[in-house]
């Protein structure tokens, strides 16, 4: 069953436990998919990774946006496209709707100019499937512990983190490809909402 499904939402939303619940139960069914995460996936994408999260260097917002679209380009075109070509149903821990809210809306550029480098940078791949992990930014620094020190955008205020989660939400509301999962609900709850849409669209049994 070739489609595309990424997971989308704020930082400590949940998203890494929610993919190892999924992954071992697809693994359990046999189903045929891989799995990757944005920006990385591939080494130069890891490469790529490294220096957004990571830098000390000051990075300009349009620069920011090209180097997660340039790990982006890659990914589509080595890793995403030939396994959906295969047949696979390719699953993606975040994709361009993280460019639209991170580097758009909470970061001043409209959507407009991010979907105009996305739409480049995929050449027009859409996912079929996006679910939305919400939770108040507050409350999932608290659940995590706190920010990561050397991550240049986790570390940013609270106010870009409330934003970005105003700009999920605007998006979800926008298009039929979204699921919003309460990220308050346990890891089994949010795990089976996921698995339940997964069976209505016909992905899995
Ligand atoms: P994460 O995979 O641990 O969530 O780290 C990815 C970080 O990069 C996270 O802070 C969100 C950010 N990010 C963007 O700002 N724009 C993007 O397009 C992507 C994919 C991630």
């Amino acid at each position: 069953m070739s489609k595309f499904v990424t997971f989308e939402g704020g930082e400590g939303c949940g998203k890494t436990t929610l993919l190892e619940g999924l992954k071992a139960y697809l693994n359990q069914h046999n189903v045929d998919y891989v799995a990757t995460r944005e920006p990385g996936g591939l080494k130069i994408c890891e490469e790529i990774r490294n220096m957004v999260k990571y830098s000390t260097e000051e990075i300009s917002k349009r620069a920011e946006l090209l180097l997660f679209s340039a790990s982006r380009a890659e990914l589509v075109q080595n890793y995403i496209l030939p396994n959906l070509q295969d047949g696979k149903l390719v699953l993606c821990d975040r994709f361009y709707d993280s460019s639209r809210v991170y580097q758009g809306y909470a970061n001043g550029l409209s959507d407009e100019e991010v979907m105009n480098v996305t739409r480049f940078a995929t050449n027009g791949l859409v996912p079929d499937i996006t679910f939305y992990l919400d939770i108040d930014p507050k409350v999932a620094f608290e659940r995590k512990g706190g920010k990561d020190k050397g991550d240049r955008i986790e570390q940013r205020d609270l106010s870009y983190h409330y934003m970005v989660r105003e700009g999920y939400k605007k998006i979800a509301e926008k298009e039929d490809r979204f699921i919003i999962i309460d990220a308050t609900l346990s890891k089994e709850q949010v795990l089976n909402e996921v698995l339940n849409k997964l069976r209505k669209e016909g992905i899995i049994e």
